[in-house]
């Protein structure tokens, strides 16, 4: 058979419940032995290629990713925008996805279409990794979360944690309940104002999982029982008008006096970018961990990408 007609059937991550729990913990592992003996991995990726095909802005996403490439030996090949691609002529997500992954070994991309990771992934002679698609999921990010807690706290069991601001259209919010549902004792205080409160079907999954919630409007009263707080920025991309946008985004600013009814040991989290919502006062609380946060995200896509490149 012609080497250049075999199709492949590739594992890709669309959703963080592509992992198991077992699958996470590995991957949580791998991460951790990175950071500790980064020069065990800093050629097992010679000659692999990650493609980065971002429909959207990022600055964290795609340049951790580029790195994580970049720390295991390998190349990356992309586009930052659409305009730079050929879906400015027209083309289809699909024609583009099924071009690429001729290329490359392993594709993250990012899109404002929900939905369209899985089109592309349908599509792909290699692993598509869903680096975030409209207001739907973005597991890497869950898995930088997943890391960054299990190394603060020391474990993925056994917490409160309080969910704050835009959790409608926050696709991090999302990914992370839906892996958090999975672990066992952890309680979710939903913290919104009416308009921006979690959708219904992430509601009835948390129901059908027997997951622990309630909702609060105001931040004050979930903050003395949190272990953790997971800041959002107010989605402006999602909203249809400019005004509802105006009248939500400022919500919720944590200042350090807000944070005098907290745990001494509460992590504070965002996976950024941050607008108003967290005041910089608050970066040099010992509680802050979003900078953190961001750093975990580089060894934890090392990880994936070993993964699914079937190399660890
Ligand atoms: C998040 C995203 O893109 O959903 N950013 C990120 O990847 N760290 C959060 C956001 O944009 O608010």
């Amino acid at each position: 058979m012609d080497k250049l007609e075999v199709k492949h059937n590739p594992r890709s991550i669309i959703n963080i419940t592509d992992l198991t729990v077992e699958e996470i913990d590995h991957l949580i592992k791998t991460a951790n032995d990175i950071i500790e003996n980064p020069e065990k991995y800093q050629d097992i990726c010679a000659h692999k290629k990650l493609a980065t095909l971002f429909f959207e802005p990022s600055t964290r996403t795609r340049l951790s990713f580029t790195a994580a490439m970049m720390e295991l030996g390998g190349n990356v090949i992309g586009f930052s925008e659409a305009s730079s691609s050929s879906a400015a002529k027209g083309e289809s997500v699909a024609d583009t996805i099924h071009i690429v992954s001729l290329y490359a070994d392993i594709i993250a991309m990012r899109h404002p279409k929900e939905g369209a990771p899985l089109v592309a992934s349908e599509h792909s002679e290699v692993p598509v990794i869903n680096a975030g698609d409209g207001g739907h999921f973005h597991p890497t990010q869950t898995l930088t979360d997943l890391l960054t807690i299990s190394r603060k706290k020391g474990g993925l069991n056994n917490f409160t944690i309080g969910f704050c601001g835009d959790l409608k259209f926050g696709r991090t919010v999302h990914s992370l309940i839906e892996a958090l549902m999975r672990y066992k004792g952890v309680k979710f205080i939903l913290i919104a104002p009416p308009e921006l409160r979690l959708p219904k079907y992430m509601k009835e999954k948390m129901n059908a999982a027997g997951a622990e919630w309630k909702e609060y409007e105001k931040l004050e009263d979930a903050m003395p029982d949190l272990d953790v707080l997971y800041m959002t920025r107010v989605q402006k991309e999602r909203f249809f008008n400019e005004e509802d946008y105006v009248r939500l985004r400022d919500s919720y600013i944590l200042t350090l006096d807000k944070l005098k009814p907290a745990k001494k040991d509460m992590i504070i989290m965002h996976p950024l970018p941050r607008v108003n919502e967290i005041s910089v006062e608050v970066d040099s609380d010992p509680r802050a961990c979003y900078f953190y946060q961001a750093h975990c995200g580089k060894y934890i896509r090392e990880a994936l990408i070993l993964y699914l490149l079937g190399l660890k």
